[in-house]
Formats: structure tokens, sequence, C-alpha cells
């Protein structure tokens, strides 16, 4: 049977999230199937750094160090996002907002840190993650850098970490990536930053799924479209929950085979997308490594276990894993 790497060895990178724990435990798993990963968590402002001017590089040190001793990539996530920041990125010392200049200031030197530290190592930087609204009409997502900033607020990350390191892949990324309303938004806000000659390289799609939900027209749409622009595209966050939004259960202790089935069918369809979108499409990563662990055991519901991934608890193949590994 073939690895997950190498049955898409052709096509796109298979990348896992990891994270302090994981990128401990879970090697062989790791060095078997996948040649990407990203860090879960510790990659972000909160972890990388604490207090101003204190940075903290080991966890992400030894990230980069197990992926390159492994001929793996890694991608960078992330440097500008609403979520997940140090409280005092965005306040002074009475602990009012700081002004535009102070804050495009800090945007500056927490990207320059980070991003000179790894330079030329990096496969591709999440420059600016989740800056989209959801729902309705309006663009941008309610946000400090939003409120404090302005819109150009995005422009300047990118110029920064392209300034940083001129070769690195720079990514804008969001979830609800094929909904229809925002994609047609985050459609628009890349190609506004195109037009402006910003330095941009990619899209990435979060694509966290569920059984149901986004419907595969609604998934190709959204790749057809962010392909348009003329940039790589990269699934960044694929998780397939076996729960329908709004299923509030707690009580399930294990998938169901029904669940099993139709995760299987879902995952053998989307990845075939993704081989028909190979052009486009360069890498495919799980917001996690196996079933063993998953961000969305508690999220967003409490005390509810998931099984989003083709490996169970035990790094074994589930019948998504012999649908999509042909
Ligand atoms: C999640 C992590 O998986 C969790 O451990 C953490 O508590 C919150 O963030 N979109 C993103 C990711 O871009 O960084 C998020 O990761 C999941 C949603």
């Amino acid at each position: 049977m073939k690895t997950l790497k190498e049955s898409f060895k052709d096509k796109f990178l298979v990348g896992a999230a990891v994270n302090a724990e994981t990128i401990e435990n879970d090697q062989e798993l790791l060095k078997k199937h996948f040649n990407s990963i990203t860090a879960e968590n510790e990659m972000k402002p909160m972890h990388m750094q604490p207090e101003q001017g204190n940075f903290t590089f080991d966890v992400a040190d030894k990230m980069l160090q197990f992926a390159e001793d492994n001929g793996m990539e890694l991608r960078g996530h992330t440097l500008v996002w609403h979520n997940q920041m140090p409280k005092w990125f965005f306040e002074d010392e009475n602990g009012n907002d700081v002004s535009r200049d102070e804050l495009l200031r800090r945007m500056k030197a927490h990207i320059d840190a980070v991003v000179t530290r790894y330079k030329g190592r990096i496969h591709a930087w999440d420059v600016v993650n989740e800056a989209v609204e959801d729902r309705g009409e309006q663009v941008y997502r309610q946000s400090k850098w939003i409120d404090i900033i302005g819109e150009d607020f995005i422009d300047y990350a990118f110029k920064y970490a392209h300034e940083a390191d001129p070769d690195a892949l720079l990514f804008y990324n969001d979830y609800n990536e094929s909904h229809p309303n925002k994609r047609e938004k985050i459609y628009q806000l890349v190609k506004g930053l195109l037009d402006r000659g910003v330095p941009i390289h990619g899209v990435g799609l979060q694509a966290h799924w569920n059984l149901y939900d986004p419907s595969y027209e609604n998934i190709e749409a959204a790749i057809k479209r962010y392909s348009e622009l003329g940039l790589q595209l990269h699934v960044t966050e694929m998780d397939v929950s076996v729960f329908e939004f709004g299923d509030e259960r707690t009580d399930v202790k294990e998938p169901t085979k029904e669940m099993l089935h139709l995760q299987a069918e879902r995952y053998e369809r989307f990845f075939d997308l993704f081989t028909k979108y190979q052009e486009h499409l360069t890498s495919v990563t799980f917001w996690g490594i196996s079933d063993a662990y998953t961000w969305l055991n508690d999220f967003p519901v409490k005390g509810r276990k998931n099984w989003p991934f083709v490996l169970d608890e035990k790094g074994e193949p589930k019948p998504a894993y012999h649908r999509i590994v042909k």
C-alpha cells in the first residue's frame, strides 16, 4: 500500500499540522506519510513574541530542523491575525490603543524578526490570516488591525514580509473559502493586492469542512475562481468533521460506520478535485496527523470528540485513506 506522500508525489505536497507534543511523539508517522509540516500554534505571534522584543524561537527551530533533516517543507503560519496575538501588541503602557504608526512599526518589527530568522528555509508564509468577514456585504472582519491601521494593513504586511525574504512565497489564508459570498470577497481582496503590485504569491484554502458542507459545487467553484488569479493555491488546514454544523451531541464515543463511509466518499471527491486542479494546487495540508489528536476535540462543542482525518487513532488507514490512495 502506498503512503500518502508517495501517492500524491507528482501532484502536490501532503502536509500535517504539528505541535510541541506531536513533533516529538509522532515522528515515524510524520516521516512515513508527509512531506510538509505546519506549526499548529507555535509560530503564531502569541508564541513567537509573547512580550515585546522577547522572541521564543525554540519550538519553531526544532520543527524546522526536523523538517530539514527529513526532506520536508515547512509552511510558516502565521504573521498577522486577529487571534492568538499577545495583548501588548495593540496597547500602549496605559492600556490604550497604540497609534497607526506605532502598530505599523510593531508589525514590521515582528515580521522582520521572524521572517529574517528563517529566511530561505520556509516553503510559504501565511502572511495574513482570516481578514475577511464571513457574512453580509462587509469585506473586512472587525479587528484591531483594521480599527487602528485601516484596510491597508494587509498591503503593509505583505510588503514587510517580502522585504525580509524576497524569495519567500507569501500567502493570504482564510476559512469558509468555498462559500460563494466570502469566496468573492476573498477573490476581490487578493485581486486588489495584485492590482496594486503588492507581493503575494498564493491563496490558502483552510478547508475546515464536514460531511455535508460545503457542497462539491461550491468547492470547485472556489478553486476555479481563485485559480483565475494566476497564483498558487494551497489547501492549508484540512479536516472533515463527522458532525454537521449545529450538531452539538457530546455522547458519540466513536464514529459510526455511516460517518466513516460518508467521510470516505467526501475525501475521495475532494482529492479528485485537488488532482483536477493540480496545475494550480501545489500543497494539501491536514490540520493534524491522525485522529489521535485534533483541535476539533472540544471545538466548537466542548467535550466532544471528532475523527476528521484519513488516519485513525493508531495512525492506521481509515476507509477515507483507501479511497484517496489509489
Ligand atoms: C487553531 C489550533 O488548532 C488550536 O490549537 C488553537 O487553540 C486555535 O487555533 N484557523 C487557523 C488556525 O488559521 O491557526 C487555527 O488553529 C484553526 C482555524
